[in-house]
């Protein structure tokens, strides 16, 4: 399992913190950047991300801006990614049991290290659920191929 992880420079030291638990917890993570405190534009890491778990080289994301905002509009533009902005640990559980959420976004200036290791934990130990939530994410995927089509 290949997860790919990047952040804007308000995420950058829950960044850092992240990928070293997730190497702790024996993820392999690839750092997608940023890599300093300089200020960037969170589109171009969400894309780095996003771009992965949309073409199949990364098995999930992680993203992290200031607020999760910026990360979670960006990454739902890419067919296939479903990215959930989780607070607290029922809006992780429910990201993966009823969304099977394949990218996870988080708010660099609104969670502690120590609140943001148990959403990334009850993410990745959470179950797919499947069933009805199923029949709702095909419906996502086929609304996906129809505005797809209207558009070429
Ligand atoms: C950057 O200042 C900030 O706008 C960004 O990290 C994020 O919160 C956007 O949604």
């Amino acid at each position: 399992m290949l997860l790919h992880i990047a952040s804007d420079h308000g995420g950058l030291e829950l960044k850092e913190f992240i990928r070293q638990h997730l190497l702790d917890r024996s993820v392999e993570v690839k750092d997608c950047g940023t890599i300093n405190t300089d200020s960037v534009d969170y589109p171009d890491f969400g894309e780095k991300v996003a771009g992965a778990v949309s073409d199949g080289s990364a098995d999930l994301g992680v993203l992290i801006c200031g607020t999760g905002i910026g990360m979670s509009i960006v990454a739902n533009k890419f067919p296939g990614v479903r990215a959930a902005l989780a607070h607290d640990k029922f809006t992780a559980q429910m990201a993966k049991e009823h969304n099977n959420a394949n990218v996870l976004v988080l708010g660099g200036r609104i969670l502690t290290a120590a609140e943001a290791e148990v959403l990334i934990d009850t993410w990745l130990d959470s179950a797919f659920e499947a069933g009805r939530h199923q029949r709702r994410l095909d419906k996502i995927a086929e609304l996906e191929q129809r505005l797809c089509k209207a558009k070429s």
